[in-house]
């Protein structure tokens, strides 16, 4: 690592060059990857702890398809042969139809055009949560009705559901949720879903649910054949550790897929580059590696949130692969003071206080993170 004097050096310029980017370093504010630093930093030694990536790399299986495929990479995806059915093979996995899957650009991509497509009526949406739609239909003009989680950081589905009406287009809900980590019973999500889709769309955000155990009986994959307003985001970025690969995908009824590829999901088959897709089919069959990712994750998960315990940091419960925790009197800026310690992490303050959200790294990141922590913890 770079001696103290550079490493401060390094960052000022960095501070100074990220500032002309327009990315504002002090407060990076939470539950949304626009504008975020990113891998910023990591060869000067910074530990990113800031957007929920998987450190455990893709798996061996998709690495070696997408070599593979380099061989291909003049060709458009529609003439590859193994590409052809890409669609139609991430049907067969999630046991949908070809005609139920749009495939997006990561899944950040997905929710953007869902809040451009769903521009009639308002958005029924937590605060706080994954900012990607919201900030998305705040920006063309929709008006955004938020509805606080409750004190356990839980989206409140009966008042989203008093909160939707009929100028309502859309309702946004993020399981498990970012940035509170928490999850809803599948069964309350399910009645919620049948009930609010007789109003309005319904989009559950599933990021994060390859983290649960038994994920696809606790996807709202299930109702969508029999609730048409029911649609499911879907990510290759998380639990398949491919978000610099950018592969998302829509699952919905047919009659509302056949509405998105003809609107703002046009092109949905060139979208994604060969190599992406290549490397998305060979991960899917690489159950393994996943499982091997989420049992990593939650042992350094279970040393994180433990550690911060004994610091008497009360973190909520997590079924993800970050944790969210209240700073209590912590004076100054968390994200900015930590930044300046070399970890990447968010903070941001809420109507109940401030409060940080850190991924969860390998437990070696997680041991350096809490050491730097403990050192002059002022929460
Ligand atoms: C809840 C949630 N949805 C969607 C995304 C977007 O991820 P990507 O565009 O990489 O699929 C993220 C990224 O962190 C997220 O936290």
């Amino acid at each position: 690592m770079a001696t103290s004097l550079n490493r401060r050096d390094w960052l000022k310029s960095n501070s100074l060059a990220a500032l002309a980017l327009g990315f504002s370093i002090p407060s990076m504010g939470m539950g949304n990857e626009e504008g975020m630093l990113r891998s910023f930093g990591m060869a000067q030694g910074l530990i990113n702890l800031g957007s929920n990536e998987n450190p455990y790399g893709i798996s061996p299986k998709a690495k070696e398809a997408l070599l593979a495929m380099v061989a291909e990479s003049h060709r458009y995806q529609f003439n590859v042969a193994s590409l052809s059915d890409f669609e139609k093979e991430i049907a067969k996995y999630y046991q949908v139809g070809a005609d139920q899957i749009v495939a997006t650009a990561g899944s950040g991509d997905a929710l953007g055009k869902l809040a451009r497509h769903f521009n009639k009526g308002s958005l029924v949406t937590a605060t706080p949560t994954f900012a990607t739609l919201p900030n998305t239909a705040k920006k063309i003009g929709t008006k955004v009705i938020e509805v606080p989680l409750t004190p356990d950081k839980v989206h409140d589905l009966p008042a989203m559901l008093r909160a939707i009406d009929n100028n309502t287009g859309l309702v946004y809900i993020c399981n498990p949720a970012n940035p509170s980590s928490t999850v809803l019973s599948t069964q309350a999500l399910k009645d919620f879903c049948i009930e609010a889709s007789k109003k309005a769309v319904i989009v559950i955000d599933e990021a994060y649910i390859d983290f649960l155990d038994d994920p696809e009986s606790k996807s709202m994959i299930s109702l969508i054949d029999k609730h048409p307003n029911v649609i499911v985001v879907r990510t290759f970025s998380k639990i398949h550790a491919m978000a610099g690969l950018r592969v998302g995908f829509v699952v919905g009824h047919p009659a509302i897929i056949r509405a998105l590829d003809e609107n703002y999901f046009t092109n949905s088959q060139i979208n994604i580059s060969n190599l992406a897709a290549a490397a998305a089919l060979a991960s899917l069959q690489d159950e393994a590696h996943r499982a091997s990712c989420k049992q990593k994750n939650a042992a350094a998960r279970s040393y994180t949130f433990n550690a911060l315990k004994e610091m008497n940091i009360a973190c909520v419960p997590s079924h993800t692969n970050f944790l969210f925790f209240p700073l209590g009197k912590y004076p100054g800026d968390f994200a900015k003071d930590m930044l300046a310690k070399n970890v990447i992490l968010r903070s941001n303050s809420y109507p109940d206080g401030k409060w940080g959200r850190v991924s969860v790294g390998t437990l070696d990141e997680m041991k350096q993170f809490i050491n730097i922590l403990k050192a002059d913890w002022q929460g």
